[in-house]
């Protein structure tokens, strides 16, 4: 049975251990587990967010429109290598949800012949209402599952399980749905910031996802959309704003819209949450996604090894490469004993039904807070069992 030594151990011969001082740890006691739902704020966010505030809005003024209108493309080349996407391929703005409802629609429309959509009727919520909206707008029908995908036009998929952390394998799974004839738009909100992923060599053409999770963006950061060279200009763009034109000063009568990835935006960007993302992806550029990817592994292996000892059970796949980021843990009172963690300063995540799910984020979550974490969890349910 691993011990706290053996955490202590670990934190002491890992080789991102100071990332944590990159961030604000304003309560040392606290032990986070939830850095997938909304990461730790970078100290170096503060600093940048005082110099947009003070100096780009508070004396440039609308002047600095000069550097803030490709700013989302140029945040979105930053987090290009991070996901194994090119230069000109990924673009930072508006929601997860906003995005996917864009790519989802765009990819129908390159499928005019076929009338069906495939999602998993367990992935997150957003992503099912997306495609059963679009469903419903455009006269197509929602298939639950991905056996049969010869008459599909889009599968909308997570690369990692929201609740159990399974990972899909984006590359057989990429060319299968392709040699189907159909359209993947893969949803990396749970992947970007902790898994290398590497959307190239998977052959996958389009792709969304948070930046407020692992990649520490900060809350409501905006989020990302991928499109491979090859669809961007043949891609259509549901929402027709001024941001996605070709000449958006001329103030045109007709909307022509950009070849590049610009063709994915809306409106005006919020230069504060854009600036966090900016950050946040800077990071984790820094510190480099293959060591945290090792991390996060090493994190969760730890995680379940002392579900094990403990007698804890856990839904998260043993092969390190099935799982992200995160260890679940099942039990029937997952909910009251969410509430309890939290009254003892363990930050979990309930998931329905009976889920508590630990996020363990690389550049912040230590061995000895899994330990911590799931010591407290180990206690709790004792006593829970005997009721
Ligand atoms: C897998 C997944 N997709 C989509 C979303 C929705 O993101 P947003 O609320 O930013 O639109 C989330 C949010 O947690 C998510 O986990």
């Amino acid at each position: 049975m691993v011990t706290r030594d053996d955490a202590h151990e670990l934190d002491a011969a890992d080789e991102l251990a100071a990332w944590r001082d990159a961030f604000l740890i304003n309560d040392p006691a606290l032990v986070y587990l939830d850095g997938n739902s909304l990461g730790r704020a970078p100290r170096r966010v503060v600093d940048r967010l005082k110099t947009v505030i003070s100096e780009e809005w508070g004396t440039d003024l609308i002047r600095s429109w000069s550097h803030w209108l490709d700013k989302p493309q140029r945040v979105g080349d930053l987090l290009a290598p991070l996901i194994g996407a090119g230069s000109g391929e990924v673009v930072v703005h508006d929601s997860t949800t906003v995005n996917l409802y864009q790519l989802v629609h765009g990819a129908a429309a390159l499928r005019p012949d076929r009338l069906v959509l495939a999602v998993d009727e367990n992935d997150f919520p957003s992503d099912r209402y997306v495609v059963d909206g679009i469903a419903a707008a455009t006269g197509r029908t929602v298939r639950h599952g991905f056996e049969r995908l010869d008459d599909v036009a889009v599968v909308v998929r997570s690369v990692v399980d929201y609740r159990t952390a399974e990972v899909v394998d984006v590359v057989a799974e990429t060319a299968r749905a392709h040699g189907a004839g159909a359209l993947v738009v893969w949803d990396l909100s749970h992947a970007a910031g902790v898994l290398a992923i590497d959307l190239h060599a998977a052959g996958a053409q389009l792709a969304v996802g948070c930046t407020y999770k692992f990649l520490n963006g900060g809350p409501g950061s905006p989020a990302f959309t991928y499109v491979a060279h090859e669809l961007q200009g043949r891609i259509s763009q549901p929402i027709w704003g001024w941001f996605s034109q070709v000449d958006q000063f001329a103030m045109g009568p007709d909307y022509v819209p950009r070849t590049d990835i610009g063709r994915m935006l809306i409106g005006t960007p919020s230069i504060l949450a854009l600036t966090g993302a900016e950050v946040g992806i800077e990071i984790t550029a820094e510190a480099g996604i293959e060591r945290i990817a090792a991390k996060a592994s090493a994190l969760t292996a730890f995680g379940i090894e002392l579900c094990d000892g403990f007698g804890l059970s856990t839904c998260t796949p043993r092969e390190a490469n099935r799982r992200g980021g995160h260890v679940s843990i099942v039990h029937p009172k997952a909910r009251s004993l969410c509430g309890q963690l939290i009254e003892r300063g363990v930050i979990p995540d309930f998931r329905e039904p009976d889920i508590v799910r630990l996020g363990m984020s690389p550049l912040t979550t230590r061995f000895v807070d899994v330990y911590d974490g799931i010591a407290t969890i180990a206690s709790l349910t004792e006593i829970t069992d005997r009721l």
